[in-house]
């Protein structure tokens, strides 16, 4: 009697290059932090403090201390880390080869609830011009595909009419208003909770947008 080895992986989906796609902002692909990710994180997250404040999660320390080129090669082991157990897809969003910002996959959970969280930031010099819509495309794209997950849901400010937007262009639904959830900018904020299941998955979300004339192969 021959005895099968179940071939398995505990972080299915990482690491992954992904893209790419084109949309009016240039060619956007998603690929996995690096240490050398460092300085454009530190340079661009510094700039971009009016832009991203308001909507991500408080800490302890300044905003200029935590992203001092200094804590990202914690920060990236720690992320790494995660990523290596499958709890977590870190991924940088590169427009025409440059960091234009971040996307992650959180909190991933498997068993009977194959879930995980999405989140993302695009830099300020980079709106409005399909980067961030492009970026959760294919991340959704993966999330449903090689990670295996059955429901992504995301947390949104009701003032962010930017980041909802871009839920919506993905197809994610409504699923109720989280109250005083998250400590954003100094004050506990309601969240709208948004979530996407697998089913409801017409064609590939990427192919969503080419259909509705959002983007293209590149
Ligand atoms: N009111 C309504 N719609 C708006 C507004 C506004 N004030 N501002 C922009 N939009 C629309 C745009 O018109 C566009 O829709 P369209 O394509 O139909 O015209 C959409 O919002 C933006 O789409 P993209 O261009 O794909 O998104 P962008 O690359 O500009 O990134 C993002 C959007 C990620 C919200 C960026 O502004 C950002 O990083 N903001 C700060 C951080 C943040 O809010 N992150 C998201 C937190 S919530 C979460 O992670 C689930």
């Amino acid at each position: 009697m021959t005895t099968q080895v179940q071939r398995y992986t505990v972080h299915p989906g990482w690491p992954a290059k992904l893209g790419p796609l084109q949309v009016p902002g240039g060619v956007v692909t998603l690929r996995p932090i690096r240490l050398r990710d460092g300085g454009a994180w530190s340079r661009l997250r510094t700039a971009d403090r009016d832009h991203l404040q308001p909507w991500e999660p408080a800490g302890v320390e300044t905003w200029e201390y935590r992203h001092h080129i200094a804590n990202w090669p914690a920060l990236w082991s720690s992320l790494k880390s995660e990523a290596r157990k499958g709890h977590m897809i870190p991924m940088v969003i590169e427009v025409d080869g440059q960091f234009a910002g971040q996307i992650t996959v959180g909190n991933i959970v498997r068993g009977a609830l194959r879930s995980g969280w999405i989140g993302y930031w695009v830099t300020k010099g980079r709106v409005g011009q399909g980067v961030a819509t492009a970026a959760l495309a294919l991340g959704l794209d993966h999330c449903f595909g090689a990670v295996g997950l059955h429901r992504v849901e995301a947390t949104v400010r009701p003032e962010n009419h930017a980041s909802q937007a871009v839920l919506r262009h993905v197809g994610f639904r409504e699923e109720g208003l989280l109250k005083r959830y998250l400590n954003v900018d100094g004050e506990w904020r309601d969240h709208q909770l948004v979530a996407i299941t697998v089913e409801e998955l017409q064609t590939s979300v990427v192919q969503r947008l080419i259909n509705e004339g959002r983007a293209n192969h590149a």
